[in-house]
């Protein structure tokens, strides 16, 4: 109570034309992981992006319903870049409610997206903490090679409030994951001998997933029918690996078919001999690799694990820009949601609804920690709380966890699902869900969000993908295969119906839910409790119908296709 007064106090003492604080965001302890050092100098200058609240969010959430319905009479009538940026901009009203704020506070503002929904102001320590009553300390992380600067609450000046979503970086804290799904190298393999990852030496390749499910290796032929891949995190994708990759498992199609290289915040992709990284090149060779012929864009988004979100951020504020995007953005990475908080996610998330609206189905691998969110913290075996992944939890992406085996295909133990703690479960899938939370037990001991949104919505397979990085051949599993796998079969799908003339996909739930029970095969049996944990702590089980390990199982190319096309 002093707190908040004393607060309040210096806030009217520097702007004298500010009403009380309201809290914005709020952590009630350091996260675990971190270490708190004391306060940030005073006299240290920090950079903070303000997010403008969209003029009308709610009608752009609306309208894309609408879009990706099936039936409705405006289905797949995708948006342009200013359709959607007249949903997405700041209203007149929020421009000069934050312009007379930084004006009367000496800040000078700089617009930092196309859509002039974040602007940038630097300042020093001791003015953010009062104009946002926050307290700025130093943290630091075991995996994180510096200290960051960050506050445990956040407030807004009251004539602030509703025209400010997000004030970055203060209550987000992201660490990165240790990956927990470990790659092996093999000796040099050509076309798999078995094509069943339940055989310790099945290998997954193209030439398996395009058995498995149907796809089709015939070239696709629309060359405005793009699928990207993003990288964060310096991943880069090497086009020499490709061109092995290709060499050995696609013989059937030129080594020379590569990618091109798209930049946002400074990406950058060299090419030296230890460049490679393995997530890059598992999402270049799997999107390549399957979606044949169709032209590829590697996403190299600036940045570092410690500013993930503003990669995500500026992954969106980028594509917003772009008159002619790709169709399918396929990501493979994502964090614990819990790290983000509230208001960054849901900018993150409504940013994908942007985007959706637009004609990019965007998708998210689901993560490797089962229904432990991306951990190598055998610590949390025993805790049954369920941490859910962000963004793999955003209603408006389609997240794709992993299966393994054959006849029949099983959940793989880590594949990420759960349900959110920041989004509520979206129409497009609450009759789905309802159906597997009977199936829990009521003595069920996991804790978890039943009324979040349930992930993931797909699955492919996910164990023994064969890639090639620096020369080398290996083996890679996780939902990062599943993701990319799964973005080709769209990609294809999306190159017949351009070559029809009919729109792409877009955001693809709606469509997907309503068509699911014909056009994926059910996966019945596996239990999420993730790679590290042993397989008899509590997790969710596979069941009849979707579930949250593999959604609604497995796609079936030519049914798929039937339904998009019908
Ligand atoms: C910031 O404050 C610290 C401690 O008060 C002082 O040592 C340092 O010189 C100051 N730096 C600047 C740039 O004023
Ligand atoms: C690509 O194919 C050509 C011709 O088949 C072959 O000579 C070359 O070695 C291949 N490149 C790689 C990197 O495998
Ligand atoms: C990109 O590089 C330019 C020029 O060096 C720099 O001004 C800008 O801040 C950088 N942007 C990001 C997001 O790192
Ligand atoms: C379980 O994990 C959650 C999330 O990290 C944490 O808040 C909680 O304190 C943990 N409980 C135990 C008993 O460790
Ligand atoms: C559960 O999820 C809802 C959104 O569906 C959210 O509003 C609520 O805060 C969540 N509860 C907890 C305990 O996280
Ligand atoms: C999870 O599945 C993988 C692949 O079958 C296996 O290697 C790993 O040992 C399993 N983990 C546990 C704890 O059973």
């Amino acid at each position: 109570m002093t707190f908040f007064r004393l607060l309040s106090f210096l806030s009217v003492v520097v702007a004298a034309s500010a009403g009380p604080m309201v809290l914005h965001e709020r952590r009630t302890a350091v996260p675990s992981g971190f270490v708190r050092h004391g306060a940030a100098l005073a006299n240290q200058t920090i950079t903070l992006r303000v997010a403008l609240t969209a003029s009308n969010v709610g009608g752009l959430e609306e309208k894309l319903t609408s879009l990706a319905t099936p039936g409705s009479p405006d289905f797949r009538q995708w948006l342009s870049k200013d359709d959607v940026k007249a949903f997405a901009s700041p209203s007149p009203e929020t421009v000069s409610a934050f312009g007379a704020f930084a004006s009367a506070n000496g800040l000078t503002p700089k617009v930092i997206s196309p859509n002039g929904d974040w602007v940038s102001i630097t300042l020093p320590v001791s003015k953010a903490n009062k104009l946002f009553a926050a307290e700025f300390d130093v943290f630091t992380h075991p995996s994180l090679a510096g200290p960051i600067l960050r506050t445990l609450s956040v407030s807004l000046p009251s004539e602030l409030v509703g025209h400010v979503d997000v004030i970055h970086p203060t209550t987000a804290f992201v660490a990165p994951d240790v990956p927990v799904v470990p790659g092996r190298r093999i000796a040099t393999a050509g076309p798999a001998p078995s094509c069943d990852t339940s055989d310790p030496n099945g290998i997954i390749t193209p030439t398996c997933l395009q058995d498995l499910y149907g796809i089709p290796a015939t070239p696709a032929t629309e060359t405005s029918n793009i699928l990207a891949a993003t990288g964060y995190e310096s991943e880069f994708a090497s086009i020499a690996d490709l061109a092995q990759f290709l060499t050995l498992l696609r013989p059937d199609i030129s080594n020379t078919t590569t990618f091109t290289l798209v930049t946002a915040d400074n990406g950058t992709n060299p090419q030296g001999p230890f460049d490679a990284g393995s997530e890059a090149n598992l999402d270049i060779q799997y999107t390549a690799g399957i979606a044949t012929g169709v032209p590829v864009q590697f996403l190299s988004v600036g940045g570092s694990v410690l500013t993930f979100p503003d990669s995500l951020f500026d992954t969106s504020t980028f594509l917003d820009g772009v008159d002619n995007p790709p169709s399918v953005l396929s990501t493979s990475y994502g964090r614990i949601e819990s790290a983000f908080g509230a208001s960054v996610a849901t900018k993150i998330c409504n940013g994908y609804m942007g985007l959706g609206a637009r004609g990019i189905s965007v998708i998210f691998a689901s993560g490797d920690g089962g229904v432990r969110g991306n951990h190598d913290d055998s610590s949390l075996c025993a805790n049954n709380t369920f941490l859910p992944v962000f963004p793999a939890s955003c209603p408006y992406v389609t997240s794709v966890g992993s299966t393994l085996g054959f006849a029949p295909e099983k959940a793989i133990n880590f594949t990420g699902g759960g349900f959110s703690n920041v989004f509520p479960s979206p129409d497009y899938q609450t009759a789905a869900v309802a159906g597997f939370l009977e199936t829990i037990p009521p003595d069920f001991a996991g804790i978890f969000n039943s009324t979040g949104r349930g992930y993931p919505d797909v699955a492919t397979q996910g164990w023994n993908f064969e890639i090639v990085v620096d020369g080398e051949v290996f083996l890679e599993g996780g939902t990062s295969a599943s993701a990319p796998t799964f973005a080709s079969i769209i990609a294809l799908i999306n190159d017949r119906l351009v070559a029809a003339g009919k729109p792409v996909l877009g955001f693809l739930n709606p469509f997907l839910y309503s068509t699911a029970s014909s056009t994926f095969t059910d996966i019945t049996s596996g239990h999420n409790s993730g790679f590290v944990c042993p397989a008899s702590s509590v997790a969710f089980d596979a069941a009849v119908g979707w579930d949250p390990l593999t959604g609604f199982g497995t796609p079936v190319f030519p049914d798929l296709l039937a339904a998009a096309l019908g």
